[in-house]
């Protein structure tokens, strides 16, 4: 059975006396409300991840995350993080892929393997994400794109490895744009992403690897997003600033 999971995903906002108040916020709810075995991830800025996982304390439920890191070991990468320091620091899991990074800092297929390679050398747990545009999505490209993306920065892992993977699939179309894909849009594409999975690893392989929707998820569409079977979670940009409603969408598995 893939984990259940719902990862927040604050990209580059809140000032630390902010970012803190949203994490005690959402420690406290999630802590009383979130029943099952749902994990909780926070992926702040990086600034923010040693503050945050110290007022999350030892949670068996909520984590934080990074939401990028380094393809290099160490050296003189100015401005970068590793995936060493990471995990010198005790943060599990690490965002790597996401379309702003694809679509801002030109981020590809062979370097996110590496990035992949290298944050699974360090244990931490890489978050992938693959997603196609919109212009993709119109010409009826999306489900050969992301099979490749999939396919491109995953597929040279063994077994095992690829087992420590969490896929997120996130339409562009649907970031930060009030615009949802629909929850037969969503299991479509995940069934497809699993189907391509099962093609090389197997089902057992496939049917145990976590899928998350992004794209707008709210307080209003996860249940119904959630509620299709092989979606097992959701990664939420702006839903995931306001602790309320971060914590119903966690609610909502
Ligand atoms: P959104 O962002 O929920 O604001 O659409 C999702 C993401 O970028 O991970």
């Amino acid at each position: 059975m893939p984990k259940k999971i719902v990862a927040g995903n604050w990209k580059m906002n809140k000032t630390l006396e902010e970012a803190n108040i949203l994490a005690s916020e959402v420690k406290a709810m999630v802590e009383d409300e979130v029943k099952g075995d749902t994990l909780v991830i926070l992926c702040t800025p990086s600034l923010f991840l040693l503050p945050i996982k110290n007022i999350l304390g030892n949670n068996s439920r909520i984590f934080v995350g990074a939401q990028n890191c380094s393809e290099h070991e160490s050296g003189a990468y100015t401005g970068e993080i590793s995936a060493g320091m990471l995990k010198s620091v005790n943060v599990p899991y690490v965002i790597l892929g996401h379309s702003e990074r694809r679509q801002y800092f030109g981020e590809n297929g062979a370097l996110l393997a590496k990035k992949v390679d290298i944050a699974l050398k360090h244990n931490l747990t890489p978050i992938f994400c693959c997603g196609e545009p919109l212009d993709v999505r119109e010409s009826n490209g999306h489900e050969t794109l992301v099979k490749q993306q999939v396919a491109e920065s995953l597929f040279h892992l063994d077994a095992p490895a690829l087992q420590k993977v969490v896929i997120a699939y996130e339409p562009v179309w649907a970031i930060g744009t009030g615009k949802t894909a629909s929850a037969q849009q969503a299991q479509d594409m995940h069934a497809v992403i699993r189907k391509h999975i099962a093609s090389k690893y197997g089902q057992d392989v496939a049917d145990s690897i976590s899928i998350l929707y992004g794209g707008s998820v709210n307080d209003g569409n996860a249940k119904e997003l959630f509620a299709c079977p092989d979606v097992d979670g959701g990664l939420v940009g702006g839903a995931s600033l306001k602790s309320r409603e971060f914590t119903e969408i966690a609610k909502s598995i």
